[in-house]
């Protein structure tokens, strides 16, 4: 049984050091994804408490849902749709300060102002996004960027 160990009073480049190793430690004896992939969100939630953070698992031609926290979400998202379907068409993590300036935006809920989605790869080719919301405009900057790569490069070899 794993504890969080989160101190809620450092920067948020502090916050993610400190979460990095932990969140390596909570997955690395168990071998089944979905369980994984919900505990990390359940970390990225109780650490940042955003309005929503999950995944989406790429299947077939579309992305699905994975685990998530946060209010009911779109279930599938096309290739090129969205911004998750733009992160997968893309191969890069898209920050978007305003989602409503984002042409096709997908509005799971009308109370997301800003979003950031980081692709996760194996080989070269998107297995998954991670996408997170905010409520708050321009809530994502480089610092959460280079720390969610890092944290997807991990989740990769979680595959
Ligand atoms: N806004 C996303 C859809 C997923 S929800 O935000 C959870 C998009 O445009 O792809």
């Amino acid at each position: 049984m794993h504890e969080l160990h989160l101190n809620q009073h450092i920067s948020k480049e502090e916050k993610y050091s400190s979460l990095l190793p932990q969140l390596k430690a909570l997955t690395e004896d168990e071998s089944d994804l979905i369980a994984n992939l919900a505990n990390i969100t359940a970390v990225l939630k109780e650490a940042f408490n955003w309005w929503w953070v999950g995944f989406y698992l790429v299947k077939e031609n579309e992305l699905v849902l994975g685990p998530f926290q946060g209010p009911i979400a779109c279930t599938r998202i096309g290739f090129g749709k969205g911004v998750c379907g733009s992160t997968w068409k893309q191969k890069e993590t898209l920050l978007v300060a305003d989602v409503e300036k984002f042409p096709g935006h997908i509005a799971c809920s009308s109370a997301s102002r800003s979003e950031i989605v980081i692709p996760i790869l194996i080989n070269g080719q998107v297995v998954a996004v991670l996408d997170v919301d905010s409520e708050y405009l321009d809530h994502f900057d480089l610092t959460d960027r280079k720390y969610l790569e890092l944290v997807c490069a991990d989740i990769s070899n979680l595959f």
